[in-house]
This record gives C-alpha cells, structure tokens and sequence, in this order.
C-alpha cells in the first residue's frame, strides 16, 4: 500500500543483489525514541558488522562528546546521523536500513515515533513481516504501544517480538518482565495478534541481543537476532495457486509491440496461462514475459516484468492482471477500515484521491459505521475521523476497481487517500468487501434523486465533450472511438452525432444559418439533459457559430463542457472528402456549404484542440483522455 520513493527502491535492489542467495527478512521497529528504538536499530547494525569503519569511529568520537560512559557507543547517535545523511538529499518519513548475517538479509524500516507519525509507521509497515514493539520496562503497556500493535494487526503483520527494553533500569526484573508480557497478551489477543515472543533486553548494555544475557538467567528464550535469523514467514510459494499483477504501465514502444509492464504482486505466471483484466473482465492468454536479460519461462511474487498477450486488448495503467479462475472482486461501493492521519478530520462526502495498487480513483466516505478506541478496543459512534482515529467506513469510488479482501492480499486490498488539493497523503485503508449498490430500503421516499444521485449510482462525473470542426474534418471517427475508449473504462456515455440527429429529431432543419443554429441548441439541450441523467455525452456537429457554442456550454455547470476543436485547413478536408460533399459543393448542387459559402468559426480558446493533419484518431483520442484524466473528470 506504501510507495517508497524512488531513490530508496533502487538502494534496496543494489542490497539486495549482494546478498542475493540469502533469504530476507521486512521488519518494521515500532516505539519512541525513549523507548529506545535508535539505540537497539543501531545496536543491530554494530552487532552484523555492517557499519563502516568511518562510521564507527565517527561514532566514538561523538560518543565521548556527548559524555556516554567509557566503553559504551551510543546507538542512538549513529542512527540519527544517518537519518540527517539522508535528509540532506531528500525528505522520506521512513528511513530503511539494510544488514545482514551469514544467515539472512533483513530490511529494517525506522519510522519516527510520535504518535502523530502514524502514516509513517503505516507506511513502514506495509510490505513487513515482523513487527517489533518496543517497550521501556519502566513504563510498560501504553497507548502508542496499543495502538501500534493495533496498526500493525490491521496491516496483517503476523510475527511480533514484544521487546521489553531498558530492562537494566529496573535490575533485570524477571517479574516486571512477566507482568508486562502478560498485560500485553490479553491485549494483544483481543486484537488477534497470535504469534509473540517477549524477549528481556537492554538494547544500551547489548543483554538478549545477540547473546543470552547472564543478567537475566531466567530467560532462556531466543535473543533478538536469533529470533529474526530463523522466524519462519510466509513465502509467495504459498500463494502461487492466485496470479495477481497491477500494470504500471503500458509499454508500447512501436506499433508491433505491446507489453504491460509491473511487478507480480501475488502468485506466479507463466507463457500460456489464461489471464483476465480487471475492471473490464477481457481474457486473454500469456504469450511472453519479457525482461531486461531475456525472456523468461514464469516469473513470481516479486519480480517486476513485462507480459504481451495473444490479443490486443484494451489494457490501460491500473488495471489488474490475475488468473481467470480465481480473479479479484470489482466494485465501486466498498466496507473498509480506514486510518486517519492528518490534523484536518475526514469527511464524508468529500471527495479524495483513493490509490490502490497502480490505479488512482476518486473516492468518498458515505458512511463512518464505527471508530475504534485502541485501549478498550469498543466500538464508538462517529460522524467523522480525526487525526489517528480508525474506523470502519463505507466507501464509494467513481470507477469499478478490482480488489481483494485486504486479509487475503495486502496488495491488492491495501489504498492510500490522498488530498485533492495538497497532494499529501492522508489516509490509509484495507479493503474488506464489496457493499451492494442497495441503499437503506426503509429510507427511499426520502431520497433526492438530483443529478448527483444519476451520477453517484454510476460512479462518474457527467460532462459534455463537443467536438466542433468542418465537414470531414474527422470529428465523428474520433468521437465514436473516444466512445470506446470511455465505455472500457467503465463510463455511461453516449454520442450525439449531427448526422443521426438530423435524421431523427431535427429532420425539419435545413443549412441555413437559422436552422443550424436551432440544431446546436435543440442539440445542447438534449446533451444538457443527458448530462442531469448522469451520463457523459459526446457530441459531434460542425456547430460553426462560437455564440451556439458559448449556449451550449452555460446549459451545464462550470467545468461539465468541453470543446474539442477538430481543426483542419479546408484543402485538406476537401481532399479527402469522404462523402463527396465538397464536389457536390463546388459544382453548385450543394449550397450553403460550411467553410465555401456558408462561414465556420473556429474556436478561439477550445479546452483541445486536434490537429488532424499531424495527430491519428487514436493520439486524438489518448490526447483527450490525457486532458481529461489530468482535470480529474475521470478520477
Ligand atoms: S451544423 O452546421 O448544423 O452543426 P451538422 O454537424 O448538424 O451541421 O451537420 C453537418 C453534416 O450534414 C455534414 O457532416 C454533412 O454530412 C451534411 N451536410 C449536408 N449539407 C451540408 C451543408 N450545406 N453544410 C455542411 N454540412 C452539410
């Protein structure tokens, strides 16, 4: 659900290509800095031998500086002098640490600790598969640690180590020891967590870390290394049965060569398996999975590849690739829990960027059912979701997206949202099921069937699209292939084309300037209808007056319509011709012809313009759809 920026990716692949043959363990640490977090992070780089000399010795030097006793390094200071290495160059909120020991490589993400960091842990903890709560012997269960170990049961992480820290402060108290083991078990039930290993420790003095500690003889349990050496996770050889892939994008880099391209997320895949894509259902099959260093015979969890299939079908960024027997739910109304991080409170109803896997939507709360108290674990009414609350809530997004159920796939049921405005994210979910599209039935004498209840019970924003240009300028061939292109993406639409309407509805209007300007407004208010009714009208006429124009677009709201200029120098619409209707014109069979005798007036400011002379209909097309995914009309 977390996307690592960029720069820390490719420092996690060079990692990992050093250490290929070693398996690898995600941890994420959770506490405070008083708990002692920086110092056991750092406590684990020193132990594996994977501080640089340098390091090291700036290390004892800043050691003495800040007074540390003789002969004990302060942790604590290195890893925040990585962490201000880093923030030199960029801002991440969660910094990963690479180690490794003969036995295994491990990823450590560290992320800072206040509670208002949450959405950093959130984001830590996305793709970890052990979580180590840190507590201070001292202080024992609190609040923070409640609600990490909440977090971290929703996020699915399955192995907890519950370290009780800084044992040495309290004379390595063997009871103090099980009375916080056993406070944090009976929480740590309610909330799910099965698999825990309370280990004794002073992450400062270096007791249980790598070595049993002869101040606490009592304990003769793992230490946190050996622990974390030879915990057994789930490997994705476990789900290879269920192939799961987001496509990042379309990889198209001439006209005989198509390939989706993302990182299998789920399962496995291989030439010839059957495949779907979801949201739309087309099927297909494998033809090659191909890579950087060759084609490969199947390809896992993990990998990131590029698949071409034995058909063309339409496949855009965001949609899922899986296996046709067991393939992703897809819906558009949504139970989930969702966890809020920033100061100003979730609304209902307003609508956020919701992105899951590679697919961004827009997305809003109907409904908030119920918000959880992290220390009594009940269940409290609310209307909204402040700052670190979480809560079970109704979604609703404005496409068919495909999903699975959070508990089966982080990946695919995982989502961020991210406000409008600032960019930032805000929040995080996981999905649980799809709602049914039924409302409360006791409450429908009530409902205000607007045009916001249309265009809700569709899932889309109803706008109008004009394509104006001359006669044979190609305005047609684009729009019924803009058609296409919207109704695969899961759009009502519906195309009004000047042909077709004069032959139905305006069969009494001629070419007069009169009668064309009674057709663009007959026309207008129809699509202005259609756009009440929820839907996305298209519509096609040489519509050659910018006063009609103008009329058409104050019919609907600011923002509903946009002019498509379909611009062609009349040489070249009369070369070409397709109907002979120039011909027809020039001889004088035809009168009052757009752009000979009858004038056309171009459009000055259109939202896009075409320039067919240089752009085929589909460029058109991707040009539209850019325009219109870029003003957030399509979500
Ligand atoms: S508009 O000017 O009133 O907007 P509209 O797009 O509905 O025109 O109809 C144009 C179509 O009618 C053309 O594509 C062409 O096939 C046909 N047509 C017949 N006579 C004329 C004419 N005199 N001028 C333009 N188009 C004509």
């Amino acid at each position: 659900m977390a996307h690592v920026s960029d720069l820390i990716a490719e420092d996690i692949e060079l990692y990992l290509k050093t250490h290929e043959n070693k398996s690898l363990l995600r941890f994420i640490t959770c506490g405070s800095v008083d708990d002692g977090k920086s110092t056991l992070i750092g406590r684990l780089l020193y132990e594996s031998k994977m501080l640089f000399e340098d390091q090291l010795t700036q290390l004892e030097a800043d050691s003495k500086k800040v007074g540390t006793q003789a002969g004990d390094l302060d942790f604590a200071l290195l890893v925040d002098g990585l962490t201000a290495e880093r923030e030199q160059g960029i801002t991440i909120d969660v910094a990963y640490r690479f180690f490794s020991t003969d036995k295994r490589k491990f990823i450590v993400a560290d992320t800072p600790g206040h509670e208002q960091y949450t959405r950093n842990m959130i984001t830590g903890a996305s793709t970890a598969d052990v979580a180590i709560i840190l507590i201070d012997a001292r202080k024992g269960v609190l609040t923070q640690t409640r609600r990490h170990s909440y977090l971290v049961s929703l996020i699915g992480i399955r192995h907890v180590v519950l370290a009780i820290n800084k044992l040495d402060m309290v004379g390595y108290s063997e009871e103090v020891f099980n009375r916080i083991d056993h406070d944090y078990r009976v929480f740590a039930k309610k909330i799910g967590l099965q698999n825990i290993a309370a280990i004794p420790m002073s992450a400062l003095k270096g007791d249980n870390i790598t070595e049993l500690s002869r101040n606490t003889p009592w304990y003769s349990g793992d230490t946190l290394m050996s622990y974390l050496e030879n915990v057994q996770v789930e490997d994705a050889a476990e789900q290879s049965g269920v192939f799961r892939m987001p496509v990042q994008w379309v990889n198209r880099p001439n006209l005989d060569f198509r390939g989706y391209s993302g990182m299998v997320v789920r399962g496995s895949v291989k030439p010839g398996d059957a495949i779907c894509v979801l949201p739309s259902g087309r099927e297909s099959h494998v033809a090659r999975i191909v890579t950087q260093e060759g084609d490969l015979e199947t390809a896992i969890s993990g990998q990131s590849i590029t698949l071409t299939l034995t058909d063309e079908i339409d496949i855009s960024r965001g949609d899922v690739l899986a296996t046709t027997d067991s393939p992703p739910g897809v819906a558009n109304q949504f139970e989930a829990t969702v966890v809020w991080m920033t100061d100003e409170a979730m609304l209902p109803g307003r609508p956020y960027l919701m992105k899951i896997g590679t697919k961004t939507v827009t997305a809003n709360v109907s409904t908030v059912k119920h918000k959880v108290n992290v220390n009594t674990l009940e269940q409290v009414a609310a209307t909204r979701l402040e700052l670190n609350e979480i809560g079970v809530c109704n979604l609703s997004t404005d496409q068919l997206i495909a999903f699975d159920p959070y508990s089966e796939d982080r990946d695919t049921g995982g989502f961020i949202m991210i406000d409008r405005l600032t960019n930032n994210t805000v929040g995080a979910g996981m999905l649980h099921s799809a709602l049914r599209q039924s409302r409360d039935n006791s409450q429908w004498q009530n409902i205000d069937v607007n045009k916001q209840a249309h265009a809700a019970i569709k899932g889309q924003k109803p706008f109008i699209i004009w394509f104006t240009g001359l006669s044979g300028s190609g305005k047609s061939t684009i729009a019924i292939l803009l058609e296409r292109k919207l109704y695969s993406l899961g759009k009502h639409t519906y195309l009004l084309d000047g042909d077709a309407i004069r032959h139905g509805l305006n069969k009494d209007l001629g070419f007069t300037d009169a009668d064309r300007i009674e057709n663009v407004r007959r026309t207008a208010e129809v699509a202005k209808l259609m756009v009440d009714a929820g839907q996305i009208v298209l519509v096609s006429m040489i519509s050659p007056f910018s006063a009609e124009r103008e009329m058409a677009r104050e019919l609907v709201a600011q923002g509903e319509f946009f002019e498509v200029f379909v611009d062609v120098p009349i040489q070249a619409a009369e070369e070409r011709d397709p109907k002979g209707l120039y011909k027809k014109a020039r001889s004088g069979e035809l009168k009052d012809f757009t752009g000979l005798d009858s004038p056309y007036e171009a459009p000055e400011n259109p939202e896009v313009r075409i320039d067919t002379t240089t752009q085929t209909p589909e460029q058109a097309v991707e040009h539209i759809i850019n325009y219109l995914l870029g003003i957030g009309v399509l979500g």
